[in-house]
């Protein structure tokens, strides 16, 4: 049952023909959200909302974003609904193309069009002044006021986040620039140079001379933190920011960009595959998979009790010290992510996991709340199903083990320390 979807006969191809008839509908549909955005003078209301929880800074509701592609409508971003409490830190984790960067470039209005685009659903967000805006009705114009001052992004590459040619205190002057208008030229640089210091930049004077050529990439890396930082942002989108960075430097830039939050007392959304990141920085932890969300929950809940066989799957993927002891190999999850444009119409995690039984091949499973706002959509746990005896993924015992595995627990791998984590459940 597990490989049926596997077996299902490609007939995927599309001729040349019917390729131009999808590009013909797509300039249609495209030009209609672009029209939306591109609209001025538009009446504020029309975009003002209401937070459903005060508390929250930013909240997705039933977010779809969608790129209209000439082989179809890939549904990057498929009915995702999470929110960002107040001076917290969410982690989104899932594999490559699970719509995880999609998701955070919709909050900035940054998706690339005109072939992507939100097509339904709300981003709301209270800006510093207390007005609460819907980034997804928003016009392009009216988004150039939070993007950056409200809510700022960065970047996993730093070298091609940075302008080459533009020296670093010029391109730290511009972010800045572009919303306190009132600052002279002066306050301007040594607001620059005050946030070279704050990132641990030791020679702050010269480094805001050079290129960025001249830099490491750890170096680089604490410049796209300092720029994203220098307006105060109340909310930091970090998509991957230690990916490109090797171990000791991935710890510390984490360390700063805590520091830096707790200063500013920012939220922040961390986009990442390690889990030992999350484990180490997140409060609250979202698992997308093929553009939706199958798991969600409180960092202690996902990490000793996860539900979803996805997530069990992601866990035991993390390498561990008794792996390399017990000559292991390392578990990998069988088979890819489904392609975003043809999905099916039943749980898209089928063709990879090895609890499925009849129901998953018939709906998309319904989100199933346990305890502590920890949510899985899985059938394994509906109650329509609870009297089939159903076997239910678990750790593997290396990685939420007993206490005499405590050693192996030790991941080998940036910050990974999942034996403090369950034994010191943080606060939520
Ligand atoms: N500019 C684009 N044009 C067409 N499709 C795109 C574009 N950008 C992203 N996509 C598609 O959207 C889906 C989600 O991509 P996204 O970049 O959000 O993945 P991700 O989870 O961030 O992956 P990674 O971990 O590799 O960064 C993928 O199927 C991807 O192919
Ligand atoms: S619903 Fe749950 S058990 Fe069924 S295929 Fe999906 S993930 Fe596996
Ligand atoms: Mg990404």
């Amino acid at each position: 049952m597990a490989n049926k979807e596997n077996k299902k006969k490609n007939t995927e191809y599309l001729s040349i023909k019917e390729e131009k008839q999808i590009a013909h509908e797509n300039q249609k549909v495209m030009k209609q959200f672009e029209q939306a955005k591109n609209r001025k003078n538009v009446d504020e209301s029309e975009y003002t909302t209401q937070m459903k929880n005060p508390d929250n800074v930013i909240e997705f509701d039933d977010l779809h974003t969608f790129f209209y592609t000439d082989v179809g409508v890939n549904k990057a971003v498929n009915g995702v609904t999470f929110s960002v409490p107040k001076g917290k830190i969410i982690g989104i984790v899932g594999e490559s193309g699970c719509g995880k960067s999609v998701t955070s470039l919709s909050a900035m209005q940054l998706v690339q069009g005109p072939q992507g685009q939100i097509v339904k659903g709300s981003i709301r967000y209270t800006t510093s002044e207390g007005k609460c805006y819907d980034i997804a009705k928003m016009p392009r114009d009216e988004m150039r006021r939070i993007r950056g001052k409200e809510i700022s992004m960065i970047f996993q590459e730093p070298m091609t986040s940075l302008n080459p040619v533009f020296k670093i205190g010029d391109q730290l002057d511009e972010a800045l620039n572009i919303y306190k208008q009132s600052l002279k030229a002066e306050q301007i640089k040594a607001r620059s140079i005050e946030m070279l210091n704050l990132v641990g930049i030791a020679d702050p004077e010269k480094v805001y001379n050079n290129f960025p050529h001249e830099l490491s990439g750890g170096m680089r890396q604490r410049i796209m933190i300092a720029m994203a930082l220098i307006c105060e942002p109340r909310l930091i989108i970090a998509d991957e920011p230690t990916t490109a960075l090797d171990v000791t430097i991935q710890a510390q830039i984490l360390d700063l960009l805590l520091d830096v939050k707790n200063k500013i007392n920012g939220s922040i959304m961390l986009i990442t595959h390690d889990l030992g990141v999350i484990a180490s920085m997140a409060d609250f932890v979202v698992v997308m998979y093929a553009g939706k969300i199958v798991e969600s929950g409180e960092i202690h809940d996902i990490f000793n009790h996860p539900k979803h066989p996805y997530t069990v799957g992601l866990m035991s993927s993390l390498p561990s010290l008794s792996n390399v002891e017990g000559k292991q190999k390392l578990y990998s999850i069988p088979g890819q992510v489904p392609s975003a444009v043809n999905l099916p119409d039943y749980c898209y995690f089928c063709n990879r996991c090895d609890y499925s039984f009849d129901a998953c091949y018939k709906a998309y499973p319904d989100d199933v709340p346990f305890e502590n706002e920890h949510h899985a959509s899985c059938f394994l746990y509906d109650e329509k199903y609870k009297d089939l005896n159903l076997n239910r993924p678990e750790l593997p015992k290396n990685i939420s083990g007993s206490a005499d595995a405590q050693a192996a627990r030790k991941i080998p791998q940036g910050r990974v320390d999942i034996e403090t984590l369950n034994n010191n459940p943080k606060e939520s």
